[in-house]
């Protein structure tokens, strides 16, 4: 049978103001279509298997908050995890539940916060992946075109070696490189970007584990004696604490040799910055986009970006290329392409504040 894990811990501080600790990026409705990211990642999956072979990874913080958003769900298919440690022990927790329920699982593990346009196409490609990967040990992963030398990607190197139709060998999968890496990487035409959604049987993953991640592997394998006891929670706790923290990308992608892409093409975004949901957002003929806010006015202003639902009146004046963003009684104003920063600013502002 097939099975959806959805990665939703993880805390996206780019996006800050509007995105917190107490409330992330995939709870939030970026492009203001009326649903969160996570209730559009929940409904694409729904197209695609049964609601009961769909589960949640999250940190048990926002427990309540995927509950509210997915009220569907059972319990038992939000899986908490105590503490933040990246992706890779998420998914080796995630993926020993799923062997539980059947051995032979395929599994597909995607983000909850990315933007897909076109659903139809995501539909048909992951269940192009599934039937290939139900087929041959291998590690599906689906790739994206670039358009930049983004540094907050992983680049995939492809060959033209294929195992089935449009499934490429990966040559080489590096993790969010330099900047000068990436400039190389996307000037020789041979590279993707990682979209974050792979396609594995539970058993390729499993021993990609045993391989590259050995104690993480044999955490979560241990574990299996108490999963749906009332020993669960004290395990998992005591087992997060021994995990290091890493990320599937880090921990398993760059090192496997059983790694295959499949370049998609679904109008794909991981709404990564402001200025990429800039990117996407309405425009007027000056080039500013005027998102969730009600009174603004520009003079001499172009290629802004305004998100103040407060009932504040904005005006701006003279100001190019800028983001103004307020939440939470934060205000942030900041150059459209320059805030990688805003990272940074966060965490001097926990530091500060
Ligand atoms: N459950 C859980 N626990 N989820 C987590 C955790 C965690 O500790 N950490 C992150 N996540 C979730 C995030 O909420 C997100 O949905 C997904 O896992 C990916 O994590 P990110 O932190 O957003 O990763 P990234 O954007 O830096 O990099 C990944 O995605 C890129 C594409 O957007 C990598 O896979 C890159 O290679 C890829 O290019
Ligand atoms: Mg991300």
């Amino acid at each position: 049978k097939n099975f959806a894990l959805i990665m939703a811990g993880g805390i996206g501080s780019r996006f800050w103001p509007v995105s917190r600790t107490t409330y992330p990026k995939q709870f939030l409705d970026i492009l203001g279509t009326g649903k969160s990211l996570i209730q559009n990642t929940y409904d694409r999956f729904l197209k695609i298997l049964p609601k009961e072979n769909i589960f949640i990874l999250t940190n048990e913080s926002y427990f309540d908050l995927v509950k509210e958003h997915l009220p569907d769900l059972q319990d038992h298919q939000i899986i908490c995890e105590p503490i933040m440690r990246n992706t890779a022990p998420c998914i080796a927790y995630g993926t020993a539940k799923i062997k539980l329920i059947d051995a032979d699982a395929n599994i597909i593990v995607a983000p909850s916060d990315h933007l897909i346009l076109d659903t139809e196409n995501f539909v048909e490609i992951i269940n192009k992946a599934l039937d290939a990967a139900s087929k041959h040990d291998c590690l599906i992963t689906l790739g994206i075109k670039p358009s930049r030398p983004d540094t907050g990607y992983g680049y995939i190197q492809y060959s033209d070696k294929t195992l089935l139709d449009n499934l490429h060998k990966v040559k080489t999968f590096t993790e969010k490189p330099s900047l000068e890496i990436a400039e190389t990487f996307l000037a020789s035409g041979d590279f993707l970007w990682n979209a974050g959604i792979f396609v594995w049987s539970a058993k390729a993953i499993a021993k990609s584990f045993n391989q590259f991640l050995p104690d993480i592997a044999e955490i979560f394998s241990e574990g299996e004696k108490h999963y749906n006891t009332p020993r669960e929670k004290e395990y998992i706790q005591a087992g997060f604490q021994k995990c290091v923290n890493i990320s599937i990308d880090y921990g398993v992608m760059e090192k496997a040799e059983n790694v295959y892409v499949m370049p998609a093409d679904f109008g794909w975004s991981d709404l990564g910055t402001w200025a990429s949901v800039y990117d996407l957002s309405e425009k007027d003929y000056v080039g500013n986009a005027v998102i969730n806010s009600e009174k603004v006015m520009m003079y001499d202003s172009s290629n802004c970006m305004v998100n103040v639902p407060s009932d504040k009146l904005v005006i701006l004046e003279g100001l190019h290329d800028y983001i103004v963003v307020e939440s939470n009684n934060t205000l942030l104003i900041c150059p459209r392409n320059n805030e990688q920063h805003v990272k940074q600013v966060v965490a001097d502002v926990k530091h500060k504040f």
